[in-house]
This record gives C-alpha cells, structure tokens and sequence, in this order.
C-alpha cells in the first residue's frame, strides 16, 4: 500500500491547506487569486498576516450572523439614576484606604488610530500640557506616580495598546525611564485587530498588494486582551480589587480619584462610572441610560435627532448621562467574565477604507465601501446587575483630544486645564495676574508632585500669593 502523501510541499510557495481551506469557507476567492500573483517572500508574508487575522468571524457579522450588537432598545430608555452630591468624607476616607493597602490598579485605553487628530504616532505622545508640554503619557504617568508617592503604596498601571501604537508608545516610556515609575509598575499588553470588508462583496481589503487592511478592534478588545496577557488574574494574586479605566486622550481625567473609589467601594458596585451633563443635542458623546434595571450605553450615532434634542421644562437635555468614559471595575466581576468567554459583541460601522485594489490600484473612496468591526467596552455593562453613576462636572475632568482642529482639539484641551488649574488657584487664595478666562489663556499649569487636586493644592500653596499667567507650579518655581 501508498503511503500517504501530502498534497503540497512545505516551504515551496503553496499556501497552508487549513488556511486555503478556511479562506474558501469565508469566501475570499480575491485573495486566494492575489495569492497567485505574489513572489514567494510576498506569499510567505500574507500567509503569516492572515494566520493570525479572524476573517471568518469578520465574515459572518458581513453576512448579518456572528456576534453582533443589538439595536439599541430605544423605546424603553429610562433616565438613569445618577448619584449627585457633595463629596463625602466617609467616601474619602474609604477611597484612601484602598489605594493605602493596594487594592487599586490603573488601566488606560490606548490603541486607538487617531484619525481625527491626523497622526500617525500614538496620542498617547501627543504633547498636552500647557507649560510643560509634556505628552499624555507623561501627564498620566506622573499621576500614578505622584497618586503612589502620596499613598506609599506603586500602583499598577497597564497600558493596552494595538500593533498600531505599541512600538512607539514602549519606546516613548523607554526613552523617558519610564518618567519614574518603579520598575514593573507600568505594563503593557497589546489589543487584538480585525481586518476591513468590501461593503458590497465581504472581501477582505489590502493596504498593499501583500498585506490586508487592519484596525484594531476597538476599546472593548481590552477585555479579550486582558484575558489573553494574563494581566487580569496576575493582579488578583497581587492583591488588586478594583481597576480604574480611562481613555488615553483626556489630560483632565483624576486617575483613581479617590472619592469615587470610595462611592464604588460603598455601593459595592461591579461596575462604577462617571456621568457629564450632555448639553448640545448635536454633541457627540454618548449617553447612559437604564432598560430593565440595566446599564445601557447608547452611542451618539444611534440616538435620533428628535430624542436628541428633547429638553425638560427647565431647559435641560432629556437625555444628558454622557459617558465620559471613565470607569471602575469590581475585579473578581471582571474576571468571572473573562472567566465565561470575555468576547463583547462586535459593531458593524460603514467607514471609509483606501486600498489597492485586485489591479493593483490605489482607491480612495469618495463614500463608504467598507465594513469595519469594532467591540466597545460598555456592552460590558449590560451583565453588571451593581451598577453605579456618579455625576461629575466635566470642566473638572473631561477635555478629550480628538480634532486636530476646533472642537476636542489640542487648543481645546489646553484651554480647559489652564481654566482648571486657574480655578483651583484662586479658590486657593491666589491671585493671578493676566489670565482670561473666557480665552483660557496664557498657560497654566499644576505639576501632579506639588498637587492632584484642588484640595492638596489649597493645602500646600503659600497662602496669599500672587502669580502671573504664564506661570508653572511645581515643587521649584513654588516653595
Ligand atoms: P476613539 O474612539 O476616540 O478613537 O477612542 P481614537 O483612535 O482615539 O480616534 P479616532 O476615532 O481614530 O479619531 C477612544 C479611546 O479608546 C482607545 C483610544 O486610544 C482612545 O483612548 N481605543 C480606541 C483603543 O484603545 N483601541 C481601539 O481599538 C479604539
């Protein structure tokens, strides 16, 4: 008898037969004919690219199967309630107690593209800070640090981002010594990608002749990506209860503020956020709302015009819990669902993707042609039964990067902590010389070491002292 005998030869040119076979189940015949055409390193690299890309899953949620996000249940939105109120000292207090013993970690978002901004770096490097100029990272990381100092106690900080960010966002951290941070006490992992489908067709699309198009898989890819680093379960042995999330472009956001951990802690909450009053129909943000005694997030694009721009008698938004995405998750309730599967469900959005086509020809599109496929983090919040908002105000802390220009925008989110910082100061006794606020200009700015808050700032700013725009406080300039 024959023996058996493989159909190709490894290493000359044929494409893994598991993976002809599944491009064949999802229909990619346009790549297996690019395929054809390549060289041989060219097929070597696609063949890698696509073993690690889940084109199936991509294919189905083309098809109108697989896991995609519901629509949202528009018709039974209630407002949610929101917590509002002075700050509490019992909260404080049990805030402090739960940075002092460790059992805070910190978890920043940052894999995003920044399309809007116009960049190919990572935001994260964006310069922010108004007199320093220093980049978001670096703004972040002195929070956490001067956050550490502060309760003696290095709390973690874990920095997801995507094959588009990672490289230059380690190296940025690298280059700077990691702005002092104590070795380990800053972590990376990497989020996953989904590639792009042809809207009409569902194939796949190419950024080059041997290469598919690919983006990362959106915010809620962080859980899948916590699970697969095993960063999640490291830190429950570590003694960690409770991760505090925020997004990589808000220089405003109070890392693990410790009033809100103590309002979470208090409620023993899952799942803790925080609210900013929505004030123009048109902004986008989204909105919190409850369904069934859930915690429902409805994005800006999925609210219609006339619910949008529906206002109580006291002139107030209808609908105005926006999201700021600032978040607290209960730890043993994150791992239980990473535990079950972790996989958030996928958005489907028609986007704008140029490519090369099977001519070999650059496209850009003058209107959609593309699918892409991205999870969000707040389809998490629908399996927490304790759910917790807290109102903010979001002068204090929500001031994000988005634009490169007008609304969101660097000018923007410098403006805004200069009138922050201009606050604190002169709620604390001090006169500023030549700032405006209207323009929120010149520049101000409070290093993290000398203060966090309006409140250590009060406390260790000279009483009656007279300062003049543009001016910096940190522990030299101010003594
Ligand atoms: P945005 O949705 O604003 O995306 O992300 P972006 O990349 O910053 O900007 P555009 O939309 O391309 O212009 C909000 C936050 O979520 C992170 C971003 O880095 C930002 O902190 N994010 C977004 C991820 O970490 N991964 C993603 O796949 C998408």
């Amino acid at each position: 008898m024959m023996g058996w005998r493989c159909p190709f030869k490894l290493g000359d040119g044929s494409l893994n037969p598991d993976l002809r076979n599944r491009l064949e189940q999802s229909r990619q015949g346009e790549t297996l004919k690019r395929w054809e055409g390549l060289s041989e390193g060219d097929k070597k690299g696609l063949e890698n690219q696509l073993l690690g890309i889940d084109f199936a899953q991509a294919f189905g949620l083309f098809l109108g199967q697989g896991n995609a996000a519901g629509a949202p249940p528009l018709n039974a939105l209630k407002a949610p309630t929101i917590q509002t109120g002075p700050a509490q000292e019992k909260f404080l207090n049990m805030g402090v107690k739960a940075l002092r013993t460790g059992e805070v970690a910190v978890m920043v978002v940052a894999g995003g593209q920044a399309t809007r901004l116009g960049t190919t770096k990572p935001k994260g490097i964006w310069p922010i800070t108004p007199v320093r100029n220093h980049s978001l990272f670096h703004l972040h990381a002195e929070k956490v640090l001067a956050l550490s100092q502060r309760h003696g106690k290095a709390i973690p900080l874990l920095i997801m981002t995507s094959p588009s960010t990672h490289d230059e966002s380690l190296a940025h951290f690298e280059e700077n010594h990691f702005f002092g941070l104590a070795p380990g006490q800053a972590r990376f992992f990497q989020q996953g990608i989904m590639p792009a489908m042809d809207l009409n067709t569902g194939q796949l699309l190419f950024e080059q002749p041997h290469r598919v198009f690919t983006a990362p898989d959106g915010h809620g890819g962080s859980l899948a990506a916590l699970k697969a680093s095993g960063l999640a379960q490291e830190l429950w042995r570590q003694g960690i209860r409770h991760l505090f999330y925020f997004q990589v472009d808000n220089p405003l956001v109070r890392i693990a503020d410790p009033v809100f951990l103590g309002q979470h802690l208090d409620a023993n909450a899952e799942i803790s956020c925080k609210v900013i009053e929505k004030t123009r129909p048109g902004e986008k943000i989204g909105i919190f709302a409850e369904v069934a005694g859930k915690c429902h997030l409805i994005e800006y694009s999925d609210l219609p015009g006339d619910l949008a721009e529906k206002r109580t008698p006291d002139g107030k938004l209808l609908v105005r819990a926006g999201n700021p995405a600032i978040h607290l998750f209960n730890l043993e309730f994150l791992l239980q669902i990473l535990e079950q599967g972790s996989a958030l469900p996928f958005h489907v959005a028609r986007k704008k993707v140029s490519h090369v086509n099977l001519q070999g020809e650059w496209i850009v599109p003058q209107s959609e042609n593309a699918l892409k496929f991205e999870r969000f983090i707040f389809d998490l919040f629908l399996s927490a039964s304790r759910w917790l908002l807290v109102e903010t105000a979001r002068e204090e802390e929500f001031a994000p990067l988005k634009n490169a220009e007008g609304e969101d925008s660097p000018e923007t989110a410098r403006a805004a902590q200069n009138r922050l910082f201009h606050t604190w100061l002169t709620r604390a006794g001090a006169k500023v010389a030549n700032f405006d606020p209207s323009r929120g200009s010149p520049d101000l700015e409070i290093c993290p070491f000398f203060a966090l808050d309006e409140k250590e700032l009060a406390d260790h700013l000279p009483k009656g002292i007279s300062l003049t725009a543009p001016a910096l406080i940190d522990k030299k300039t101010v003594r």
